[in-house]
């Protein structure tokens, strides 16, 4: 009988296995032994659930600049110039390496012979998204799995839950020069232990924290886990006030986390109240293709007036075939739930969608131990500011992933090989018989995240969020201090940590910016100025 080691050693371990995990460990594996962890199935990440498609400046019309402008606008200024260029001048190399592992990517209508066909979402002042039919993420995915499964240097593991990153207080008797990252320890879902995975480097590419709130798009794994691991390990984090909510997802009784893609907007469709009137002239001139906090705002206002619970996407002004040959995924979806969007239209909502902030990192993923990388939604680059401009998040998956890879090639000499490390003690915990406990602080904690800390915020709420918040902080400490470890208990003690750090942020910014607007402070300061939060001073 074979038994797996309580600790297993790599070149290279990356925690993730979406766009920005698989996208790194590809690039590291010409020279090294990579370890990719994915605490549910490697396809589980919000990568697979993306529809639109990747930004990128491919048709001689539009130009760098432009794109650059875009990203800036919609990120309300508070972008780093330097990361948006980087991303923009390296998209079509990145878009190239995806059609070369065989993502079927769309192409032009015959007549012009484009090489691709590109569609346009809010934001965008040109046609540049680059699609699979609406089902983008399921392509990429797929793709990058089948590279990776099939690479003799990357090791795919699935079920495993990182649960702490390992650092100098995890090795025993020795010294460094800097502080550091030397491996993960993670939770083993089928042996229900803990292992130790060792490495010169790690690479967090845990995706995003939306499921800190009720209403999401995302799947149940965007519980912020890197972000929390990075946050207790040591590492800053930025811009967590920064929540995107987008502003179509399928409003229905039993699905609840089903998006409508931007696309649609992108190819005419129309925002209207149950009456059938267009409501979004009287918000922006650029209408249904305002940015997403623009949107988001001008539905979450109207439902609060005249006291709807969804508006309504109507696509019903173009032909069927066109809905059905632009949107076949999304059309067959909500047929088999009663709604033909060839001839009615889909009621909609905003919800949680995307966490722009992270954990910072600079323009090679570095964060701030020497060793730990941090790429994709998990991060925070600068790229997308206030506010991410949409399908520029698969494109900073594909280039900070490249980056990253890169940069451990770079400075491999000087990293630790790994030391010896603790064991996970388990001695003075015993099996919880209170699962019920996690269960309703989970829901407690989305439920006010919702109310209190939401598209529009006041003083007021979100101090009421930060005392309830603390609470379960502490409440959730304990537990956690006296029960053995499961997966739910995991995330919710993520959840709740990024949580807190959202409520610390909105609370530290004293102005209207991007996706954090409140009447209390309802204008734009003239600098902008990220918010920084530093576990090192804090402590
Ligand atoms: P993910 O793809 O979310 O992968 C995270 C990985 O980390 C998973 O493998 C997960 O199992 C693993 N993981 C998490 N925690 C742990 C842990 N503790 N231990 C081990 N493994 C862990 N963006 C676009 O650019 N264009 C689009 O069209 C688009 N459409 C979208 C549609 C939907 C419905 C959603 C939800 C998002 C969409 N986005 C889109 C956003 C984009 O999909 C994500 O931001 C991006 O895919 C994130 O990639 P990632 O690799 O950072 O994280
Ligand atoms: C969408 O298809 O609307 C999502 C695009 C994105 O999140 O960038």
């Amino acid at each position: 009988m074979s038994r797996t080691p309580p600790t297993q050693q790599f070149d290279v371990v990356v925690i993730g296995s979406g766009a920005a995990g698989l996208t790194a460990a590809l690039n590291l594996a010409d020279r090294f032994k990579v370890a990719v962890l994915a605490k549910g199935e490697i396809t589980a990440g919000s990568t697979a659930w993306a529809q639109g498609g990747i930004a990128a400046v491919l048709e001689p019309g539009d130009t760098y600049e432009s794109h650059i402008e875009d990203t800036m606008i919609a990120g309300g200024g508070l972008n780093d110039r330097a990361a948006v260029e980087y991303v923009v001048e390296h998209a079509a190399a990145a878009i190239d390496r995806l059609a070369d592992l065989g993502v079927p990517f769309n192409v032009g209508d015959t007549d012009s012979h484009d090489r691709f066909h590109l569609t346009r979402e809010g934001g965008h002042s040109h046609r540049r998204i680059v699609h699979v039919d609406d089902a983008t993420g399921w392509a990429v995915q797929e793709a990058l799995t089948a590279a990776a499964t099939a690479n003799p240097n990357i090791t795919l593991l699935s079920g495993l839950v990182a649960l702490d990153l390992i650092t100098e207080r995890h090795v025993e008797g020795q010294r460094f020069a800097t502080r550091g990252c030397h491996g993960v320890y993670a939770f083993d879902v089928a042996a229900k232990k803990v292992r130790r995975f060792v490495a010169r480097a790690v690479v967090l590419a845990t995706g995003g924290a939306s499921r800190v709130y009720q209403y999401s798009t995302n799947p149940d794994g965007s519980t912020g886990d890197g972000i929390a691991m990075a946050w207790r390990a040591g590492c800053r984090v930025s811009n967590m006030e920064f929540n995107q909510f987008h502003p179509t997802c399928l409003y229905h009784p039993t699905v609840k986390n089903f998006l409508i893609t931007e696309a649609m907007r992108g190819e005419g469709g129309q925002l209207k109240l149950p009456t059938g009137e267009r409501f979004m002239a009287d918000y922006d001139e650029r209408l249904e293709l305002a940015p997403r906090d623009v949107v988001a705002r001008a539905i979450d206002a109207e439902m609060k007036r005249l006291g709807l619970d969804h508006v309504l996407l109507d696509m019903t002004h173009h032909p069927a075939e066109f809905i059905l040959h632009h949107f076949p995924m999304i059309h067959a979806r909500l047929l088999a739930l009663g709604i033909d969007c060839t001839i009615e239209p889909i009621p909609v909502v905003p919800a949680a969608h995307y966490t722009c902030g992270g954990v910072m990192v600079d323009l090679a993923g570095r964060t701030d131990l020497h060793g730990l990388y941090a790429v994709g939604e998990v991060s925070q680059s600068g790229l997308h500011g206030a506010n991410r401009l949409a399908s520029n998040s698969i494109l900073e998956c594909l280039v900070f992933g490249r980056a990253v890879a890169d940069d451990i090639a770079k400075v491999w000499e000087t990293l630790s090989p790994p030391p010896e490390i603790r064991a996970w003690d388990e001695s003075r915990v015993t099996d919880s018989d209170e699962e019920i406990v996690v269960a309703h602080n989970w829901a407690e904690l989305r439920r006010f995240m919702w109310d209190y800390v939401g598209i529009v915020r006041t003083d007021k709420r979100l101090e009421r969020a930060h005392h309830r918040v603390k609470l379960l902080r502490k409440e959730i400490a304990e537990y956690y201090g006296n029960f053995r470890v499961s997966p739910d208990l995991i995330e919710l003690r993520n959840l709740v940590q990024v949580g807190e750090l959202i409520v610390r942020s909105a609370l530290a910014r004293k102005e209207s910016r991007g996706l954090h607007f409140t009447p209390d402070y309802p204008h734009t300061l003239a600098d902008p100025r990220d918010t920084v939060l530093d576990p090192v001073s804090a402590r």
